[in-house]
This record gives structure tokens, sequence and C-alpha cells, in this order.
């Protein structure tokens, strides 16, 4: 299998960013989830990041008309830009800069939070003919190491259809998630998909894989979209449109990624995040770990 054939897989990647926020209140009164800093850099860049590593040129923000602070967020600060020229201040510069050269940005309206089915279906006006798959990055999911989107097109590239993501978890652990029904495929890491079960018991979980927010669409999802009905408080469900489509037939598998996960739409999973990767900081790296274990009052 050649790059090229890769890299042709997906040009669009759609982000989801119009949802309420509600378990971080009262901060998103004021200010998106999605550009809450992780250490220096909001959510939705480190995912506009992973897109682009994964050969996105393009990404659809779907979000409300009171949040366009996170498509301004990748916009160029001319003057601020100046000034940090002007002062030398180099390093600066080129964070300001970063987000913006990633790819492409274009934005898509979600006038109400009608569930991220409703949110995927607002970006289909913005593809073109050649779009026959799009990536969908849930921006409060942060999946590492990155890397998981390129294995995905490796998968549609070999079944056609459609690709999701999913993590091995203890059963005991299961219940938060939603679950896939699976059988085997000739790679361990990869699993067909014939169905899926939100939030079980751990005695009723098909299996211990659960869903991650990273998505590779067949272009059918949108016609599925419009065929399904709002589920549990009236929003559509992705999940439903991917499970209308498995009923017909459509090829859906899941890469099982392995490595670790941030939920950053809670302030306890995004807590750990900024802690995790202000770790891994060389300027500030050193002096949280000996705060924290000074704080801890351990050194284990
Ligand atoms: P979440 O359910 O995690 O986000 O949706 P939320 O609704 O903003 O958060 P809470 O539950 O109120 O705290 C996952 C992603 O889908 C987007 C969200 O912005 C988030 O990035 N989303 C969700 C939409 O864009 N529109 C929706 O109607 C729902």
């Amino acid at each position: 299998m050649t790059g090229a054939t890769i890299e042709t897989t997906f040009r669009t990647a759609i982000v989801p960013a119009a949802g309420l926020g509600t378990r971080f209140l009262p901060a998103t009164k004021a200010v998106p989830k999605e550009l809450l800093p992780v250490v220096d850099t909001p959510g939705i860049e480190l995912v506009a990041s992973e897109a682009a590593e994964a050969g996105a040129r393009r990404m659809v923000i779907v979000t409300s008309p009171d949040k366009k602070s996170v498509v301004d967020y990748f916009s160029s600060k001319p003057e601020l830009e100046a000034t940090l020229e002007r002062k030398g201040k180099t390093a600066q510069l080129e964070k300001v800069r970063r987000a913006g050269e990633l790819l492409d940005v274009e934005v898509a309206i979600q006038e109400e939070a009608l569930g991220l089915g409703h949110a995927v279906a607002q970006a289909e006006p913005n593809l073109d003919d050649d779009d026959t798959a799009v990536a969908v990055l849930l921006p409060d999911d942060l999946v590492l190491p990155t890397g998981v989107l390129s294995k995905m097109a490796e998968v549609r590239a070999r079944y056609g259809g459609s690709v999701l993501c999913a993590f091995d978890i203890p059963k005991e652990q299961i219940s938060p998630y939603g679950v896939f029904d699976v059988s085997d495929t000739d790679d361990a890491d990869v699993k067909r998909v014939h169905g899926m079960v939100e939030k079980p018991a751990p005695e009723d979980a098909p299996s211990t894989y659960a869903a991650a927010g990273r998505y590779l669409l067949d272009r059918a999802i949108f016609d599925a979209l419009g065929r399904i009905e709002p589920g549990s408080g009236g929003e559509l469900q992705l999940t439903d449109a991917v499970a209308l489509l498995i009923s017909e037939g459509h090829p859906v598998h899941v890469v099982v990624h392995h490595g670790g996960r941030h939920d950053l739409g809670n302030p306890g999973g995004f807590l750990r995040a900024a802690v995790d990767f202000a770790l891994d900081n060389p300027d500030y790296g050193p002096s949280l770990r000996e705060w924290l274990i000074e704080r801890i009052g351990t050194a284990h």
C-alpha cells in the first residue's frame, strides 16, 4: 500500500465544537472548553495538529453562533505578530503562527446543540465531490500517541467503508463507554464491527473495546444521518447513523489503539492531561515534579 493511497483516503477533518460544555461550568460561560489550554496550547490546536499529521488538508470546525472564538483562534494576528517580531520574540511568534499554518480552517454553524450526529451533518455543505470519506475528531478527547488516523486510513484502503477507534478497557471499567460488538480479522488490532452498546453494565458488554473520539467515515454517513430519528434527549447520535450503515451491510471496522487518552471535557480529566503534558515540558516539568512529590508527601 503506497503513502499516496493512504493520503488520498481523506483530506477533510470535521471537528465538532458546538456543545454546551456543561461539565466545565462556570468557565464555559465565557470560554469555550476547546480553548482551555493544556499547559499553553488549546485542545483544539492539539487535534488540528493530529489531523494535519495524518494528511488532512482542511478542518471544518462545527461551532455555535456564540463560540466563534474557537475559529478565530486559527486566524492570523497581524498586530501581535508585528509586535513580537519587532521585539525579537521569535519563539512566541512561532507559537502564535503555528495553529494557522497547520491546515485550511473553515466553519460550519450548528444553531442549536442537537447532538454530535447533527453537528457532523452541518459540515456536509463544506465538502467537495472528491471528499469520499471524512475524519471526525472530537476536540475534548486526546488520543495518545498520535498516529491512529493513519492506521485507520490503511484499514479503509483495505476493507472500504468506515473505520472507528477503540481502546481495550478492563471489563470492570467499561460502563461509562460505548462498547463495540466485534469479530476478529487477521490483524489482532483490527476488528470487524457488528454493533455497539452504549454504557453497558460490565456483564452485558459485548466486548472490552470502548469507543474513542476518532472516526474515519465514508461519505454515506451523511445520507444515514438524514435517515435516523433523534435518540435520548432529542439528540441525533452519530453512533445511530453508524449502526444504520452496519445494518445495511456497510463495512465498519475498529482499530484498537495502544496508548493513552485524556478526556478534556471535564475538570478531572483535563487536570490529568495538563499535569501529563506539563511533566513532559522542559520548562515546567522538573519543578512541577518536585512540587507534586512534596505536595503528595511521598517520593514514590
Ligand atoms: P460532549 O457531550 O463531550 O460535549 O460532546 P458537550 O455537550 O459540550 O459537553 P457537556 O456534556 O455539556 O459537558 C462531544 C463533542 O461534540 C461536540 C462537543 O462540542 C464536543 O466537542 N458537540 C456535542 C457538538 O458540536 N454539538 C452537539 O450538539 C453536541
